[in-house]
């Protein structure tokens, strides 16, 4: 199976500080891929590299076969890959459906605005029940779905969602995981950024661990389950 994404040689910089010094990935379609790492290893980092919010000083990114050189982030997604930044949330007091519009606020014709919406729906029904209601009443579980359901609205093949359970609670945490399983199960490839290293492996096919913006270990969710280069990341790598 060819990768949808590959990451070669990426070396990253803000200014004069160099965050990433040479991270190799690739992503498979139609698998949940993670990237885990403490708070400061350059995840974030790595998505806006691929998105070409920061685009690296050194090395090749491709998507679908695409080079990403030289596009800028609307034409990024474009491609083909949908995003949803840290911290990103629902808009309380507008409906369901307003709430998924704004996902698709690039987009000038209504007719796709509207089969994008027919798609979201389809695979979340609970939504579609909903789409009138004002979304700050709804369930932590489906305010999840509106948060992913917005990252949708582009269409993408693969969704990036960086860092989704910062600062939840345990049960909304759940749902959302949940969530992005069913998204996967739609036949969406998924690159999830966590710090959440248990519930992040249950449901990933592959992760790689990141380390002051290098990738110290890589592997199948089993592999990395049972690897003590994992707890190392997370527990006193940094000496
Ligand atoms: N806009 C920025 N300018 C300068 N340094 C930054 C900027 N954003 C992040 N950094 C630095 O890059 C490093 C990696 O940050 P980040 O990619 O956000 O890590 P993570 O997402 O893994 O927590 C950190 O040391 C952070 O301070
Ligand atoms: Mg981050």
């Amino acid at each position: 199976m060819n990768p949808i994404l590959t990451v070669r040689g990426v070396h990253t910089a803000y200014d004069t500080v160099d965050v990433l010094t040479g991270v190799d990935l690739d992503v498979l379609p139609g698998q949940i891929s993670c990237i885990l790492g403490v708070n400061g290893a350059g995840k974030s980092t790595l998505i806006r590299s691929i998105l070409r919010l920061t685009p690296p000083r050194i090395g090749t990114i491709t998507f679908n076969g695409n080079n990403l050189h030289k596009l800028k982030t609307h034409e990024v997604v474009r491609l083909g890959i949908g995003c949803i930044p840290e911290g990103r949330r629902i808009f309380g007091r507008m409906t369901v459906e307003e709430n998924l519009r704004v996902g698709a606020y690039t987009e000038r014709s209504n007719a796709k605005i509207r089969s994008s919406l027919e798609r979201v729906f389809h695979i979340f029904p609970r939504l579609k029940e909903r789409e009138k209601q004002v979304a700050g009443t709804l369930s932590g579980g489906e305010q999840a779905m509106v948060s992913i359901g917005r990252g949708l609205m582009t269409d993408p093949d693969m969704l990036i969602i960086d860092e989704p359970s910062l600062g939840l609670s345990p049960l909304f945490v759940q749902e959302n995981f949940n969530v992005i399983r069913e998204i996967a199960k739609a036949g969406v490839t998924v690159l999830l950024v966590e710090q959440n290293v248990n519930q992040t492996l249950a449901i990933a096919d592959y992760g790689y661990v990141l380390l002051q913006g290098q990738v110290i270990v890589k592997g199948s969710a089993d592999y990395l389950r049972s690897n003590p280069e994992v707890q190392r990341a997370y527990f006193g790598g940094l000496n």
